[in-house]
């Protein structure tokens, strides 16, 4: 029987974090075999980060060898191959690559410099994939038009909910529809906060919890004064209700007022707070909003276990809802191969130098 030949498709990897390092480790794995079930080789041959170094082999680079040099905290310098690369910049704009896969932190108020990251792939000609969601909340229009024009796709499954598939849901389950609005507790530090101080727990100690848990940073502000929950809620508008918002637009109302008693009330009542985010269409205009609302514990984002909940508002298929379990870093990487299998099959530009 004759084998078919498989496609091959080289990735740049700018930032080998959590995310990162974990979707090469199942690229070894479950990914390459689904891959290659979809008829596709893949190779990363380039790797960019901010301490560690970047390394380019056009052949492929060596990734069991990368993920124990990052782990190790040693440079990736030692697996490069040819002239050296200056910059993540210089990496984007001239390493051998069909796909970009932008895994490099947020910066909440400007999205840089992942935006130009995703921008410069674009203009190459070539597809870029991201779970940041700086550039989806501050560039998203600029960054699709961009790729229509240079004839490639800009995806971003997980920017939000981790891997849960709200872009794809939105863009090829929901043909036609037209999404109104939409209301969501997308920030679990905030829901765990709030789900202890229910029980009584003092707010001060609810978060030390939650930050000696890892899930909430030591500065707190960005999950607390409703940032993180902005940042999401713009690039759910602006995905999905072609918005052209940037997180400043977004009011912001902080969780830091409510105090235990009112939480402690309010539970006694059968009732929940919890920190919403909402948008909705007036005319030609967009506008989200993030703030705490008390809300009765049958409404539907009141759901224990849920990392987070999003319900859609829309015009021909009413309320469609989402609830993430436990998300993360596994549920990321998937989303990362899941766009990369979307990139990947009408990959039109095939293997330039
Ligand atoms: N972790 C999650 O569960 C999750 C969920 C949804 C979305 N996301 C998003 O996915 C992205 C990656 O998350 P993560 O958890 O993997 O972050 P992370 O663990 O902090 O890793 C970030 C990576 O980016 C590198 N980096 C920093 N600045 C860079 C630059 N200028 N150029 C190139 N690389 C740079 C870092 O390198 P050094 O370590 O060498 O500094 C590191 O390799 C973030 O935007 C995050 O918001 C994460």
């Amino acid at each position: 029987m004759p084998v078919r030949a498989r496609r091959v498709v080289r990735l740049a990897l700018v930032g080998f974090g959590h995310v990162g390092r974990r979707f090469a480790e199942l690229l070894g794995g479950p990914y390459g075999r689904i891959l290659r079930r979809a008829g596709l080789e893949v190779r990363v041959t380039a790797i960019a980060t901010g301490r560690h170094g970047l390394a380019v082999d056009p052949r492929g680079l060596p990734l069991k060898r990368a993920l124990r040099l990052v782990e190790q905290g040693r440079p990736l310098t030692t697996i490069h191959r040819g002239l050296p690369v200056a910059s993540t910049a210089a990496l984007v704009a001239a390493a051998p690559y069909d796909v970009l896969v932008e895994l490099s932190p947020l910066e909440p108020l400007t999205g840089e410099p992942a935006t130009a990251h995703v921008a410069a792939a674009l203009r190459r000609g070539r597809h870029a994939v991201t779970a940041n969601k700086g550039p989806v909340a501050h560039a998203r229009r600029h960054l699709d038009a961009l790729a229509r024009r240079n004839g490639v796709r800009f995806l971003h499954e997980g920017a939000v909910m981790d891997g849960f598939p709200i872009f794809n849901l939105a863009e090829r389950c929901l043909r036609g529809v037209t999404v109104r609005g939409f209301r969501g507790v997308l920030n679990s530090t905030t829901t765990r906060i709030l789900s202890r101080m229910e029980a009584g727990v003092p707010f001060e100690v609810a978060l030390g919890e939650a930050q000696a848990a890892g899930v909430a940073e030591s500065d707190p502000a960005f999950d607390l004064d409703g940032w993180d929950a902005a940042v999401k809620a713009c690039a759910l508008a602006n995905a999905l209700m072609g918005a052209d918002l940037r997180p400043a637009d977004v009011e912001r109302v902080t969780v830091r007022g409510l105090t235990a008693e009112a939480v402690e009330a309010a539970a006694r009542e059968g009732k929940r707070w919890r920190l919403v985010a909402r948008a909705e269409r007036t005319g030609r205009k967009v506008t989200a909003r993030v703030a705490p609302e008390e809300l009765p514990l049958g409404d539907l984002l009141v759901s224990g276990g849920a990392d987070g909940v999003l319900v859609l508002d829309t015009d021909l298929m009413g309320e469609v809802g989402l609830w993430e379990g436990a998300g993360g870093v596994d549920q990321t990487a998937y989303a990362v191969l899941s766009d990369l299998l979307e990139v990947a099959g009408p990959l039109r530009r095939q293997a330039r130098p």
